[in-house]
């Protein structure tokens, strides 16, 4: 039985992973590390904590002598590193956060898997690394220039870097994954799809920026995870994967796209100030993880924002605690203790 450490599994991608891992592949245990900042919620991972091959350790990935602590009785077989700070508009408000977890967090996990001899390493990373696109470029392949727009952007890229150097230097098993825009099950309700949803859910206003024109591609979770695993499996050490979803929508798309199937009117679309320094378009280059692993993404967009929608309507409890912040008791009744980050 293989241990993986994951980290960050507490959040929307990574709690995703971690039942994507333990229900596809049988030989493996799942120690999710997370220090459970707001973006953090154990209620994601509801049903596991008497799962045997799953374990909840709670630390902060900059702080390495918690993490050789919270860990020191495992044998970690491999890393798969999601935790981060994740959200743009939280990072032009205050850069700090994310270059102690994305930046510092990122070489402590890296100086704590070499010591350990981990036999690999995925550094789940982002398509914002690159920068911005024209309406009529061509889409990023893993050679475009890294030339991040946002502190976010930027803290992940310097993340990506010092996995880069360590494999250059010290022959560090790291691999590093670039992904679009993410949705489905689990999503704080601060990013555009679950905000937008559990707004027109209570009738309040949908908060576009801009003229809406912006343009991202979005993945299905379930899609993005497969992959990330593909990668853990058979990815090539030292190698940068870009995945995709081949699915660009402008953000007016995706808002009226929920809205129909909510029924709702469009006169809830509210268009507010841009976000400073707002990316036009990113849009994913494939072909390097379909040609050299065979993954390809198997739900487009009509599909994954209609069950998407269907889930945030399903689960309104869910979404309830997670705004009135009462999804933070969850580790106290669990594990005995009052979550602290802010
Ligand atoms: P999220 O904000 O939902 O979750 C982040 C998790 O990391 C939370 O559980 C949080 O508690 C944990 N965390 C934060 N700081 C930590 C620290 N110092 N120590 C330990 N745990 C900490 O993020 P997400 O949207 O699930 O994104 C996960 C990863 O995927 C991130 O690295 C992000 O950059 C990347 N990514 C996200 C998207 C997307 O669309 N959401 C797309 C591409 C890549
Ligand atoms: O591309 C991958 C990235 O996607 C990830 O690395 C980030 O972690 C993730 O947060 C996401 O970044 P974005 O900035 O693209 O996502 P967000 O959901 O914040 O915004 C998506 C688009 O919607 C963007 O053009 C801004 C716009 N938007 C967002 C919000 C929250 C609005 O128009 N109104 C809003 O209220």
């Amino acid at each position: 039985m293989k241990t993986i450490l994951v980290t960050g599994g507490a959040g929307f991608i990574g709690s995703n992973y971690v039942r994507h891992v333990l229900t596809t592949c049988e030989d493996v245990r799942v120690v999710n590390l997370d220090v459970l900042t707001y973006a953090g919620n154990l209620e994601n991972l509801e049903g596991l904590e008497d799962d045997p091959r799953y374990r909840f350790v709670r630390a902060d990935i900059a702080d390495a002598g918690a993490v050789e602590a919270a860990v020191a009785d495992e044998t970690v077989d491999e890393v798969v590193h999601f935790a981060a700070e994740s959200h743009v508009d939280r990072s032009i408000e205050d850069a700090s956060a994310f270059l102690r977890t994305n930046v510092v967090g990122t070489q402590a996990l890296i100086d704590f898997a070499r010591a350990r001899e981990v036999a690999r390493f995925v550094h789940v990373s982002t398509d914002e690394v690159y920068g911005q696109l024209g309406p009529d470029d061509p889409a990023f392949t893993e050679e475009t220039p890294i030339q991040p727009n946002s502190p976010y952007s930027a803290s992940k890229a310097s993340s990506d870097l010092l996995v880069r150097a360590a494999c250059h230097t010290h022959g560090f098993p790291g691999l590093i994954t670039r992904c679009s825009n993410n949705y489905g099950p689990y999503q704080f309700p601060e990013k555009l799809i679950p905000l937008m949803i559990s707004n027109a859910l209570e009738d309040r206003p949908l908060p576009v920026y801009g003229d809406g024109l912006n343009v991202r591609d979005w993945i299905w979770v379930e899609d993005h995870c497969a992959a990330v695993d593909v990668v853990r499996q058979r990815g090539e050490l030292g190698q940068v994967y870009n995945i995709g979803g081949r699915s660009e929508r402008t953000n007016l798309d995706v808002v009226k796209a929920i809205l129909g199937q909510l029924g709702k009117p469009e006169s809830l679309i509210e268009f507010v100030k841009d976000r400073p320094g707002h990316d036009q378009r990113y849009a994913i280059d494939d072909s390097k993880i379909t040609a050299a692993l065979g993954f390809v993404p198997k739900v487009g967009f009509d599909e994954g924002i209609r069950q998407t929608v269907a889930w945030y309507t399903a689960n309104e409890t869910w979404w309830q605690r997670v705004k009135s912040e009462a999804y933070r008791d969850y580790y106290e009744r669990m594990y005995g203790e009052r979550t602290g980050e802010g």
